[in-house]
C-alpha cells in the first residue's frame, strides 16, 4: 500500500489481520513508485516466501497513479490491484477513469469528497459473482435459509437506502464539481505563478487528468513566513479538521516527524484570515501506529510532508475566495 496517504488506506489491512507494507512515492505524482513497488514485492518473496496480497496505489488529492507501470507489475506477479480511488473519483489515466483498473476499485463518498452521500463509498467491481460475494460479506454473510444461518462472518458495511438516494442525486452533479476543482486549480496557478518559493503540484503530463480534489502547493525551505519563530511552541487543543470535536489529548507540541515551521506558521495566519489549510497527509511508514511495518521508502513522501499544504478547492470557493487566499498567502511570506 502506498504510504504517502489517509490512514483509511492501509488500516483495513490491519482489521483483517494482515500487515500492511508500505511504499513510498514518486516524486512527479507523489503516487506509489512502480520501481519501488517491484523491490518490495521482490524482497518480501525473498525474506518470507510469499507475494503480497494485493496492491493498493492511491490517487493522492485526485492526482492519478501510474496505471500502465503499476497493472504491468500487478500482471507480471499475478498480484490483484485495489485501487484506492477515493480522492480519485472521476480522474482519468490516459482517458480511463480510476476504480477500473485494478480488479477492485474503491471510492470514498464522505462529507469532503467530490460528491456525499453523507459517509460510506462505493466499490467497482469487475463482474456480478465478486459484487454479489462482497454484498453478501457487507449483509452479515446470510445464507438462503428461512432463519438466520451463517457460514461466514459478514459485516454490517453496506450503505443505506437514504445515503444511496443522496447519491444518486449527487452524481447529477459529480461533472460540475470535477470542472469547479479543475478551474479552481487553473485560478491558483494563474495566481501563484509569480510567487517565488512556492511551487502549486501538477498533473505530471496528459496522462495524468486529477480531478483536484484538493488544491495542494509546496514551500520552499528558506521562505520566510510571519510569525514563524512561534511555530510549534503551543500544544494544539484541536486535531486536524476539528475530527467532530474527537481527539486524544497530547502534551508535547512537536513530533519526530512534522511540517517545516514556515508550512505551521503558514497554517496558522491562514486560519487567522478565516481559511483553513491543512498539512498534506503525513506518510504512513512515520506513523507511530506504523512503526513496526515494513516500509520501502525512497524519502520523497517525507520530504513532502515537511514542505506540502493543501488549500480550499470545493464546491463554494468562488474566483474571489481564490484570490483572497493567494493575496493572504502573499501577505504572509516576509519580504
Ligand atoms: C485516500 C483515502 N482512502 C480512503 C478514504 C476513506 O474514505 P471514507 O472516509 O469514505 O471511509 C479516504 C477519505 O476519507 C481517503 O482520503
Amino acid at each position: 500500500v502506498q504510504s504517502f496517504t489517509f490512514c483509511a488506506s492501509s488500516h483495513p489491512i490491519t482489521y483483517l489481520g494482515a500487515t500492511p507494507i508500505f511504499i513510498d512515492s514518486e516524486p512527479n505524482s507523489w503516487n506509489m513508485d512502480p520501481e519501488l513497488l517491484e523491490k518490495a514485492i521482490l524482497d518480501r518473496k525473498s525474506k518470507t516466501g510469499k507475494y503480497p496480497k494485493a496492491i493498493v496505489p492511491v490517487a493522492l488529492y485526485g492526482m492519478p497513479y501510474d496505471c500502465d507501470k503499476i497493472m504491468a507489475i500487478s500482471d507480471k506477479y499475478g498480484i490483484p490491484v485495489i485501487e484506492d480511488a477515493a480522492e480519485g473519483c472521476g480522474s482519468r489515466w490516459k482517458g480511463q477513469v480510476l476504480g477500473t483498473f485494478g480488479k477492485f476499485g474503491v471510492l470514498s463518498f464522505n462529507g469532503n469528497k467530490m460528491i456525499t452521500t453523507s459517509g460510506g463509498g462505493a466499490l467497482i467491481c469487475r463482474d456480478a459473482e465478486s459484487k454479489n460475494n462482497i454484498m453478501w460479506y457487507a449483509t452479515q454473510a446470510r445464507d438462503a435459509y428461512p432463519y438466520y444461518q451463517h457460514t461466514a462472518i459478514g459485516y454490517n458495511y453496506r450503505m443505506s437506502n437514504i445515503c444511496a438516494g443522496i447519491g444518486r442525486g449527487q452524481m447529477t452533479i459529480l461533472n460540475d464539481h470535477i470542472e469547479h476543482h479543475k478551474h479552481v486549480q487553473t485560478l491558483y496557478k494563474a495566481l501563484l505563478k509569480d510567487v517565488e518559493g512556492i511551487v502549486l503540484h501538477e498533473a505530471p503530463s496528459a496522462d495524468y487528468d486529477s480531478n483536484y480534489w484538493l488544491c495542494t502547493i509546496t514551500l520552499d525551505e528558506s521562505l520566510k513566513i510571519r510569525g514563524q519563530e512561534n511555530a510549534y511552541k503551543e500544544v494544539i487543543r484541536t486535531a486536524v479538521g476539528g475530527a467532530a470535536g474527537v481527539i486524544h489529548m497530547v502534551d508535547n507540541p512537536t513530533t519526530d516527524c512534522q511540517p517545516n515551521e514556515n508550512v505551521e506558521a503558514l497554517r496558522v495566519f491562514m486560519f487567522s484570515k478565516k481559511i483553513e489549510a491543512r498539512p498534506v497527509w503525513k506518510p504512513m511508514h512515520k506513523q507511530p501506529v506504523y512503526k513496526n511495518a515494513p516500509a520501502y521508502v525512497n524519502g520523497v513522501s517525507e520530504a513532502l510532508f515537511k514542505v506540502g499544504i493543501c488549500l480550499p478547492a470545493g464546491p463554494y470557493v468562488t474566483d474571489e475566495d481564490v484570490r483572497y487566499i493567494v493575496d493572504c498567502i502573499k501577505e504572509a511570506i516576509v519580504k
